[in-house]
């Protein structure tokens, strides 16, 4: 069926309009590719993580007592562990859905949480790094140029969230 007043609407945008809208769609669908492309990356680095370590848990918090031998007393009362792998699966969850503000509210939140039971935000924020160094150490040769791009972006987001929070 036709609308006869679409080829109006079509001419009274302009030639230029319409380049200009390509433009900026496009320029759009480049950065959600790249964007994407890099997400993806560092979810299939997880996916990987996963696969190898099978429960990454103890490599990421042994890596994080080398790095900060004070906080391994923080966590004298998780006697089996389901804290740690618990804090673990929610520090992912952040990762992979840093848009869905999933992440901004749990980190304001456990932010906030944590400097309460002794853990200051700069301590706080320390957290992901750890995770990306496991994740890296992890995957190892199969570490990619894109994998890195991916974490380096996302820390900083995360940085400026805990900052924001
Ligand atoms: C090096 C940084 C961190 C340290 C030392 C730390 C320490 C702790 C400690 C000691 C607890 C147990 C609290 C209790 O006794 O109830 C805990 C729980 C928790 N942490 Fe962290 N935390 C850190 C970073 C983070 C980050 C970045 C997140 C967010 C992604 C997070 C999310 C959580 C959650 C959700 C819990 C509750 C888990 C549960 O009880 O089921 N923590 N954290």
């Amino acid at each position: 069926m036709e609308f006869p007043q679409d080829p109006d609407r079509q001419v009274g945008r302009g030639a230029a309009g319409v380049r200009a809208a390509h433009r900026s769609a496009g320029f759009r669908h480049h950065r959600r590719d790249r964007e994407g492309a890099l997400s993806e990356a560092v979810a299939r680095s997880l996916d990987l993580l996963a696969e190898r370590a099978g429960d990454p848990a103890p490599l990421v918090y042994r890596r994080l007592f080398e790095a900060f031998p004070e906080m391994e007393a923080q966590f004298v009362r998780d006697t089996t562990g389901a804290v740690r792998g618990e804090m673990l699966a929610v520090a992912f969850q952040c990762v992979l859905d840093l848009d869905g503000g999933y992440a901004a509210n749990l980190i304001r939140s456990e932010r906030v949480n944590h400097e309460g039971f002794g853990v200051p935000p700069e301590a706080f924020a320390s957290f992901f790094p750890i995770v990306m160094e496991t994740t890296r150490a992890v995957v190892g040769e199969d570490w990619t140029a894109e994998m890195e791009a991916g974490w380096r972006a996302l820390l900083a987001r995360l940085e400026g969230l805990v900052r924001a929070a």
